[in-house]
């Protein structure tokens, strides 16, 4: 009989397939590694058995203890599986960006799920490692894996990945691309393959990491991106800086857009990390000869992802272009043919674009440490109606925005005096309109869901590529709904 002891022995040796349709007009053969047919969904798996084995050999697990970690998910299902096997607690650490199937992923597997903001600075103790950090001290028996900075992480890929890799292209690989969270997948993978191609005729493997715009790998500041499970905002002591040859920064309407053509075109429902590395090696392999063998790793599953890249109003509202399918004929029975909510129509869409664009151009933008009278000054002075809070400067990723706020709702809160001039803008505003979400509207949803949104609220913040525009009020969009 063929079988599994158990469901921890059928992690690794995951498969590489041929990319076909998106590598059009590409010389070199790129290989996608299916990380997402491990057990658990992810690449994570890989690390999860490594890190609870080197904990229970150091002693620093012990028979009934409980392991807490900061994980946007899949490293949690990975120790989820592994804590379950043995005999373990799991309390995951997860930052409120993470969509909610994966939390509920967590605690299907019978995790615990605790909830970070996202906008936390990485060194405050309300961040997700001080979180965990506090909750590993707090919690009998807890221990924290570290996944950030565990040597046990990478050398799971030196064992296992790389190895893999080797073994599946018969030694031809010249290219591997991967994302880089903590770090440990290409630090591990891309140090195997460096040293086992070492002395090979052709030259060692080139290791180049596919990296979200904003991220301090790809030497940004670690702003905000919507890829969830790579890029950082501080240098994690798993990624290796010797490793990588080369980085390369996608930006989101870049991983967002391979991303839904992966699962339309290859058949590969996987998620935003995966389109990255994907769009990563194409731009790579572009200028690479025939015989060049680039292996990209696909680190997880599109189904943890169904809300948002996968769901065209999550996408559209954020300004990501979304391809429309054509329509059903009308027979008898269907109530909807596919047609109905498609906002402007194709050939409108530019002209569309560039109207709701001049809505918001000359949009201005204050601080969150700003008073009224300055969010006021700031929006008077440029003739705006209103003011994006949060960014130093227009246009920004969507997640420095904390709120849009209409001018007139701060004169009115002056008039009323239940603020003054001088009074900050956290102070004047319940919390709930300066951390809820600003109502948005993308540039492709066109003049008619401007309008509606506009019906509904004082004022809205126009997003493009993932990024803000501006604040725009009912006056401002007037030329747009016009035309
Ligand atoms: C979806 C996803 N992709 C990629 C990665 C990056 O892997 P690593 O942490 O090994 O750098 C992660 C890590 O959290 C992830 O969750």
């Amino acid at each position: 009989m063929k079988y599994a002891d158990s469901v921890l022995d059928l992690i690794g040796n995951t498969p590489l397939v041929r990319l076909n349709s998106v590598a059009e007009g590409v010389q070199a053969t790129v290989l996608a590694k299916l990380e997402y047919l491990n057990p658990g969904g992810s690449v994570k798996d890989r690390i999860a058995a490594a890190l609870v084995d080197s904990a229970e050999k150091s002693g620093r697990l012990r028979p009934g203890g409980t392991i807490v970690e900061p994980t946007s998910g899949n490293t949690g299902v990975g120790l989820a599986m592994v804590a379950q096997a043995r005999g373990y607690g799991m309390v995951c650490v997860t930052p409120d960006k993470v969509g909610e199937e994966k939390r509920d992923t967590l605690r299907a597997y019978g995790a615990r799920v605790a909830l970070v903001s996202s906008s936390v600075p990485p060194e405050s103790e309300e961040s997700y490692y001080g979180v965990s950090d506090a909750l590993a001290r707090e919690i009998e028996g807890g221990f924290k894996p570290d996944q950030f900075n565990n040597p046990a992480a990478p050398q799971a890929h030196y064992e296992t990945t790389g190895p893999e890799i080797w073994r599946d292209t018969e030694g031809k690989i010249t290219h591997l691309v991967a994302g880089a969270g903590t770090g440990g997948t290409v630090t591990g993978t891309g140090r195997y393959l460096k040293e086992v191609s070492a002395d090979r005729e052709g030259g060692p493997v080139t290791v180049i990491v596919a990296d979200p715009e904003g991220s301090v790998y790809s030497g940004g500041s670690g702003k905000p991106y919507f890829v969830e499970g790579v890029g950082e905002d501080m240098w994690p002591a798993n990624y290796d800086t010797e490793v990588p040859d080369e980085v390369h920064a996608v930006t989101d309407a870049e991983a967002f857009e391979m991303t839904r053509r992966l699962a339309k075109e290859e058949g590969l429902l996987v998620g935003g990390s995966s389109g990255m590395a994907v769009a990563g090696a194409l731009k790579a392999a572009k200028t690479l000869p025939a015989d060049a063998v680039v292996v990209v790793i696909l680190p997880d599953s599109g189904r943890g992802y169904l809300g948002k890249v996968f769901n065209d109003e999550w996408m559209a509202e954020r300004g990501f272009p979304v391809e429309r399918g054509e329509s059903l004929p009308r027979v008898p029975g269907l109530i909807a043919t596919g047609a109905e909510d498609g906002g402007t129509p194709r050939e409108a869409e530019a002209a569309a674009r560039d109207s709701l664009r001049a809505a918001a151009a000359g949009s201005v933008s204050v601080p969150s440490a700003a008073t009224v009278g300055e969010a006021l000054d700031a929006a008077e002075s440029a003739g705006r109606g209103g003011v994006v809070v949060g960014p130093e400067a227009l246009p920004a990723a969507l997640g420095e925005m904390r709120a849009v706020l209409a001018a007139d709702d701060l004169r009115r809160a002056l008039l009323a005096g239940t603020a003054e001039r001088g009074t900050l803008l956290a102070e004047a505003l319940a919390d709930a309109v300066l951390d809820g979400a600003p109502v948005l509207v993308g540039t492709g949803q066109g003049p008619r869901v401007l309008a509606e949104r506009l019906g509904e609220n004082g004022v809205v913040a126009l997003a493009e590529d993932g990024r803000v525009l501006g604040a725009v009020t009912s006056a401002e969009a007037l030329p747009a709904l016009r035309a």
